[in-house]
């Protein structure tokens, strides 16, 4: 016989085999979650003794038992025995072995699989608001730079080629769109994700007369899961916060493709700080954006990870099933990546550097006023079709001849797009012009983004104080 802790052997005459024990074991990964086991543990205790099922005494002393264990691990002077599979049985065992008898009622009313959908529910909460004050905070970065930069001339792209000019500002606020729907759908699942198991024991409810709403209050849950299959087996909250966290990284690695661009030399309408670039092992100039690079590529994770989970669960009949455990990685992993790529884009934005002359000078090539002009006649009366062919031909023109929609004289162009042209047409054609025209609701001009800018902190200031959020 082995001297192996035995809180599993019920109907088991034989050990585990060395093999099956690792390969079933999860307490290298879900250890992390000793603080929530804990926390639960201690709310379902004192429900136990409010529902008459533990004595008052008892009660005290599985509190002061969980306490010293959490000290113990705090302190890092915890052994964790892959032998007693998971963080559930490793601090119950300890419990045991501190207070005895009274540590072996813990248990009653309760199974691991009600207690670890409970752990990794709170677990995930916290996260998600550790993750929401990160988003909150690279937003308000966001806005700042487009303050800074609500003048500041680029060139805007569709299919990467030069289309019309935009604002810097503008493009920042784009990407604070973004990340602010991001935040919103974090916040949305965090409401699904709070919502407590724990009382639905294996499967089937237990025979004690339990009090649910008690604990959820205890543990600041929302609601009590309405069904014990159903808590016990789905982990859809999980999908649903990796989902929103491939979603974010796909943003985020939106963006940092076009800082990798625009810090190449063809580009180079900013600069990155040092500390946040890499030389070169070889070739001494050079100063790679490898953190960019890095959130984009790290993007691909997180898709692994919400296909790891989306696969997980959909072959598992109802309830509990161990291909369960198998959750944590994933989620864990998709945590510890989106709360990287935001540290890392906090780290690097706030001291990002705009060229405004490198951009003004792209903005200024590939005929980005084209359109301008074309609205410039539409504006004097022709119909927009054929505004667009005779500003289509002054563009094959001002090609061949090497010159500026703008360095066109006046003669000329009225020669290419008829007689309705006057002096005029030059405020269309300059970036200013162009720019300033797009004033309305939501639109690129100077004076329109200092508006969103000003709209984006009160939608911010509003959103942090939804009573929808609570703690
Ligand atoms: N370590 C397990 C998990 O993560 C805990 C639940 C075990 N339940 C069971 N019936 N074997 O899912």
């Amino acid at each position: 016989m082995s001297n192996k802790p035995k809180l599993l052997h019920g109907r088991l005459l034989e050990d585990a085999d060395a093999f099956v024990e690792a390969f079933t074991a999860s307490v290298a990964f879900d250890k992390r979650l000793y603080r929530q086991d804990i926390r639960g543990s201690a709310a379902h205790c004192r429900m136990l003794g409010k529902v008459g099922a533990l004595s008052g005494a008892e009660v005290e002393q599985i509190l002061a038992g969980l306490v010293q264990v959490e000290a113990e691990i705090d302190s890092g002077n915890f052994t964790w025995r892959p032998g007693l599979e998971d963080v559930h049985m490793n601090i119950e065992h300890r419990l045991i072995e501190l207070i005895g008898e009274a540590g072996k009622k813990l248990h009653t009313a309760r199974s691991r699989n009600d207690q670890v959908a409970t752990d990794l529910r709170l677990y995930l909460r916290e996260e998600i608001d550790a993750l929401m004050e990160l988003k909150t905070a690279l937003l308000n970065v966001l806005l700042d730079l487009a303050e800074r930069h609500q003048g500041t001339v680029m060139p805007g792209f569709t299919h990467l080629q030069a289309a019309q000019p935009v604002t810097f500002g503008h493009h920042l606020l784009a990407w604070f769109e973004m990340l602010l729907r991001d935040r919103d759908r974090l916040r949305d699942c965090r409401r699904r994700v709070n919502q407590l198991p724990l009382g639905a024991a294996a499967l089937a409810g237990t025979t004690f007369p339990i009090d649910r709403h008690f604990v959820a209050q205890e543990l600041g849950f929302e609601g009590v899961a309405a069904n014990s299959l159903d808590a016990v087996s789905d982990r859809d909250f999980a999908v649903e916060f990796v989902a929103v966290a491939a979603m974010t990284l796909m943003h985020l690695s939106r963006w940092c493709e076009e800082l990798v661009l625009w810090t190449s030399q063809p580009f180079a309408f900013i600069d990155l700080p040092d500390r946040f670039c890499t030389g070169s092992s070889i070739m001494p100039q050079k100063k790679n954006p490898d953190v960019a690079e890095l959130v984009r590529g790290k993007t691909g994770r997180i898709y692994g990870d919400l296909t790891a989970l989306l696969t997980l669960m959909k072959g598992q009949p109802l309830a509990y099933n161990r291909d369960n455990q198998e959750d944590k990685a994933p989620l864990f992993d998709a945590i510890d990546t989106l709360k990287g790529c935001l540290t890392a884009m906090l780290g690097m934005l706030p001291h990002l550097q705009a060229d405004a002359e490198a951009m003004r000078r792209a903005a200024a090539q590939g005929f980005a006023t084209a359109t301008d002009l074309a609205d410039y006649l539409v504006r004097k009366g022709m119909p927009f079709r054929d505004a667009h062919r005779a500003v289509g031909k002054t563009v094959a023109y001002a090609v061949q001849q090497r010159v500026g929609l703008e360095e066109i004289p006046l003669p000329v162009l009225r020669e290419l797009v008829g007689e309705l042209v006057d002096e005029d047409v030059l405020g269309a054609l300059t970036l200013e012009g162009a720019l300033a025209a797009r004033s309305h609701f939501g639109g690129t001009a100077p004076a329109a983004v200092a508006e969103a800018v000003k709209a984006g902190r009160k939608r911010l200031a509003a959103e942090l104080s939804d009573p929808c959020r609570s703690a």
